[in-house]
């Protein structure tokens, strides 16, 4: 299974799905790793590991549009069999997830459909919900509302911060992303409606 990541940043993420390869957990490679933003750690961690990594700033382009074609023109020569959202805070356009119909994979720190956006931790601790967590599914044309794949729970505590609360997250999300990515590799996907199943092939 050929994975593109894209990310903006430190690219935990992207570090949890890359030490699940490198440990055999995953069976998976990562063909790419693109990152729209200059110097971030995550673009630095995949250089450090030789993997083919691109910086396309998209502020050096004239638009969303060009920005997301040369972007697209460097996954369509890495070949991925899926294209990995880490941490990746660019909205992308209809254009260009119907491209990849259901092969374009997001992370999103809420249990979706609750809290999609940014600062989606916070949100949750100020509705005072007593279970956060994050979500893995597929892009469509609307923010963090694809087909879901996998969800993990967390326990919000009294005690808890933005940031502590985050931090619990952030754990779960890097299982998360493991285990969808397992279910991708070991079977073949079914999307009906908004219902994702998995067929075992192996
Ligand atoms: C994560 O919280 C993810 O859910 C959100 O952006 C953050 C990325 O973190 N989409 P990292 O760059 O993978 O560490």
């Amino acid at each position: 299974m050929r994975l593109a990541i894209l990310l903006s940043g430190r690219g935990s993420n992207f570090a949890a799905i890359h030490d699940a390869i490198a440990s055999g957990v995953l069976q998976a490679e990562i063909v790419c790793v693109v990152s729209n933003r200059p110097g971030v750690a995550g673009i630095e961690r995949a250089s450090a590991l030789g993997l083919p990594a691109f910086t396309l700033d998209h502020k050096g382009f004239p638009s969303r549009a060009a920005h997301e074609e040369s972007v697209g023109k460097i996954l369509e020569e890495a070949r991925p069999d899926f294209v990995v959202l880490a941490g990746y805070m660019r909205l992308l356009s209809p254009g260009f997830v119907s491209r990849w119909p259901n092969r374009i994979l997001n992370i999103h720190p809420s249990l979706l459909p609750a809290f999609p956006g940014v600062g989606a931790q916070a949100e949750a601790l100020a509705w005072g919900v007593k279970i956060a967590g994050c979500t893995v599914h597929f892009v469509d044309e609307n923010l963090d509302a694809g087909p879901i794949l996998v969800q993990r729970c967390v326990e919000v505590l009294d005690m808890d911060t933005a940031e502590t609360l985050s931090a619990r997250i952030l754990e779960q999300e890097h299982l998360a992303y493991v285990e969808a990515l397992q279910k991708l590799a070991r079977s073949t996907v079914r999307v009906q409606g908004r219902r994702v199943a998995f067929d075992r092939s192996g």
